[in-house]
């Protein structure tokens, strides 16, 4: 179920901020073009990802090097600073670790978030 959560120029061009959307707190990033979303809770301990930073994630470049991947956002937790990819919500150091993420995408110029249809019938309850 698509939600209209705002004007996609009211979002900063690389970076993000924080929602309700149907009863759930979200954090919208918008990356150039590309747009994800994930929820606002950390896996750790419970703290706000909206509260932290967006970055260009890490890269391997070869052995003891590593670049900057300015294709891959990663999202850091404003707590104490674990990381998650925002295409994905994947933890940057552990593949079981992970936080759930959701497909947004811009129509008209207004960005839409597909929420869950589980969080529609928690607002009706
Ligand atoms: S609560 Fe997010 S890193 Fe600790």
């Amino acid at each position: 179920m698509l939600v209209d959560v705002g004007e996609a120029s009211a979002f900063p061009e690389r970076g993000m901020r924080a929602l309700d959307v149907n009863g759930r707190r979200v954090v919208l990033v918008r990356w150039g073009e590309e747009w994800f979303g994930l929820y606002d809770r950390c896996p750790h301990q419970g703290g706000p990802l909206g509260q932290g930073v967006v970055l260009a994630g890490p890269r391997s470049e070869g052995v003891g090097r590593i670049g900057v991947d300015e294709r891959e956002p990663v999202v850091s937790c404003g707590w104490h600073g674990w990381q998650f990819y925002a295409r994905t919500g994947r933890s940057t150091w552990d593949e079981g670790c992970r936080v759930p993420s959701y497909r947004v995408e811009v129509r008209d110029g207004r960005v839409m978030l597909d929420a869950p249809p589980s969080w529609r019938l928690a607002r009706q309850a």
